[in-house]
């Protein structure tokens, strides 16, 4: 007997796990790995300017002829500059430059030098041809992505925010399968309505772009407001086989996988950010608004401490992304992880070592079907 859902027909998988979409972390060989050993893999494009973003789908295709998919990010607000409501205060493009002064002020404090653009692109992975392009996190940025991700016929679309409707037809017309990650019922009940296929309720506990509700109570109440239209994956937290019995206990359908998958061979985070995971404990991660400008979870680190120390606002997206960009990037050529050790959820004590990804994907499998049949067995006649 094996683990199978709805979500393994729907997707021509063999185990309902998805590897999370991971901005620079769930790499081509991430994915294709994950995708080889049966789950499915979904590139983290976040960040990829369009070239880059063609070059990781073409990549990941020639290393898996299985399925995979794309996950970019369709925030609803992405501030363009103008002013906070009803403040009457400077606007975010206004504030950048003391913002920028706060970041070189806490670099030199640091002793980090700040990086060219040729260790830029070495180190966060950046196609030189997409310097000049459009604002990273901006919305100019994330249409141009969804050009790439629409031309090139990607298997499976992830929206990690906000919602895919407007290119809802396009992606249909392809054949692509649409996702959307969730972190409130309100948010489930309106991308639902727009068409999606498949919905992933990614709790507090999760690495990344965070939601305010736990992921214990979240995940049975986005099953419940679906309603069962569409299959849900539980995610946020969820690190070895109990979580995913866990979260099909739940009413879950299948798992959207991130920290699990980021002490890996293939993952693209640096060997320093590797090492910090294996060490972290279940109180390693903060979560802060300083690195993108809306609430993520990351390992505890030094650049989200100084705003919290400082007591200062960090900038709405897509403003203070240019802000932490290149104190990370600094801190990522410098091998710093306690400056910057990269986003992770909270299952960070139940990684004990840097393993291949299909060995992580085996054990996590062994283990629900193993928890699976213990839980059957927890039933007693009369
Ligand atoms: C290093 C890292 C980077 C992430 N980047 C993104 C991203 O670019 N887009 C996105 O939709 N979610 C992103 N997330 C969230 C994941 O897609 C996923 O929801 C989360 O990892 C699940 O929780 P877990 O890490 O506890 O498994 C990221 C998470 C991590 C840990």
């Amino acid at each position: 007997m094996g683990l199978h859902t709805r979500v393994c027909d729907m997707l021509g998988i063999g185990v309902p796990i998805l590897l999370a979409g991971m901005g620079r972390a769930s790499t081509p060989e991430l994915a294709a790995a994950v995708s080889n050993a049966g789950g499915l893999g979904v590139i983290g494009a976040a960040s990829c300017g369009p070239n880059q973003l063609r070059s990781w789908i073409r990549r990941t295709r020639a290393l898996t002829d299985r399925p995979f998919g794309v996950d970019t990010l369709l925030p609803a607000s992405v501030r363009r500059g103008e002013k906070p409501s009803n403040t009457g205060g400077p606007t975010a493009a206004e504030m950048l430059p003391q913002h920028r002064r706060f970041a070189a002020d806490f670099m030199a404090k640091e002793g980090l030098e700040a990086v060219d653009a040729a260790t830029f692109d070495r180190v966060m992975d950046r196609d030189p041809a997409d310097r000049d392009g459009p604002a990273p996190l901006s919305r100019e940025f994330f249409e141009a992505q969804m050009e790439v991700v629409i031309e090139e016929r990607v298997p499976l679309y992830a929206a990690g925010l906000g919602s895919p409707a407007p290119w809802m037809d396009r992606l249909k017309a392809n054949g692509t399968v649409v996702m959307c990650v969730v972190g409130t019922t309100r948010h489930a009940r309106q991308v639902v309505e727009s068409g999606i296929d498949l919905i992933v309720a990614q709790g507090h506990d999760g690495g990344g772009h965070n939601s305010p509700i736990g992921t214990m109570a979240l995940i049975p109440q986005v099953v419940d407001a679906v309603q069962g239209r569409i299959p849900v994956l539980g995610a946020g937290g969820i690190t070895d086989g109990r979580g995913v019995a866990a979260a099909l206990m739940l009413g879950a359908e299948g798992a959207w996988i991130g920290t699990a998958f980021l002490a890996t061979q293939e993952s693209g985070i640096s060997a320093a950010q590797k090492q910090a995971l294996v060490d972290g404990k279940d109180e390693g991660t903060t979560v802060s608004r300083s690195v993108t400008g809306k609430p993520a979870r990351m390992v505890k680190n030094r650049w989200a401490a100084a705003y919290a120390e400082a007591a200062i606002e960090p900038l709405p997206m897509p403003y203070q992304g240019m802000v932490s960009s290149q104190v990370t990037a600094a801190a990522t050529a410098a091998g710093r992880a306690d400056v910057w050790g990269g986003f992770a959820g909270q299952g960070l004590g139940m990684i004990h070592g840097v393993r291949p990804a299909a060995s992580v994907l085996e054990g996590i499998v062994a283990g629900a079907e193993r928890e699976l049949a213990r839980a059957g067995a927890l039933l007693r006649r009369g």
